[in-house]
């Protein structure tokens, strides 16, 4: 299989970003990083995207008057570089269904909960105020219903006590940072593909493992 050529959108550092140039910078990585694009002039993630030797280019959505305006030159920018899949990586801008319809089955994302827990934003801070005992990431396709497409990778942490939601969002983004690379590993090499809006892995399972929270070391009863 040819080598994707893949664009990052970006609206701010970029970390989910530099994790995924790191990961295709490998020679067996089945995709490469053609272009970084962020809709902020400002992101921080635009100076790492080409000190690591990566086109990029900004569109600023505030000098459009409409959002297709703005989507409208994403689109050609991304078609002048001949981008076939794109991964929003902290891209703060929602897209029409136009966009993401043109883009169906060739866009992921990476939200900071376990979908379809905590769509939306401020997710950490809900997770803590829920009381719930797991939190995580994931990576899924995007279609016009913001954080709902099917789901190609998670990854789970235990929220424990004392979690702030910066101390909980550091946990997650690390996991961020392992598990968004391996998921465009499987979609570019084909083990994982999407098939009448879900996806289909190519691979068996390993069913052994497991997160208990709480849980530190042998449980004491
Ligand atoms: C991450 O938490 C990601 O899950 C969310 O936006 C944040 C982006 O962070 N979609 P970074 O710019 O990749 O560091």
């Amino acid at each position: 299989m040819s080598r994707r050529r893949i664009a990052i959108l970006i609206s701010g550092r970029g970390s989910n970003m530099t994790s995924l140039i790191e990961a295709a910078s490998a020679p067996d990585f089945p995709g490469e990083i053609a272009l970084v694009l962020s809709n902020r002039p400002d992101a921080g993630g635009l100076a790492r995207a080409q000190e690591a030797g990566i086109p990029t280019r900004a569109i600023d959505h505030r000098t459009h008057l409409t959002r297709e305006s703005f989507e409208q030159a994403l689109d050609q920018a991304l078609t002048e570089n001949a981008i076939d899949f794109i991964c929003l990586a902290g891209f703060m801008r929602v897209l029409t269904p136009w966009f993401v319809e043109r883009w169906a089955g060739k866009m992921i994302n990476i939200h900071p909960s376990l979908l379809p827990l905590f769509r939306g934003t401020h997710t950490h801070q809900r997770a803590i105020n829920e009381g719930v005992l797991v939190h995580g990431c994931t990576v899924h396709f995007v279609v016009p219903e913001l954080d709902a497409g099917p789901i190609v990778a998670q990854a789970v942490v235990p929220i424990i006590p004392g979690d702030t939601e910066e101390t909980l969002s550091a946990r997650v983004l690390a996991q961020e940072h392992v598990v968004y690379p391996q998921a465009l590993r499987m979609i570019c090499d084909g083990r994982a593909r999407l098939e009448n809006g879900q996806v289909v892995f190519a691979e068996g399972w390993d069913a052994s493992g497991v997160l208990r929270s709480p849980s530190s070391g042998p449980l004491p009863f």
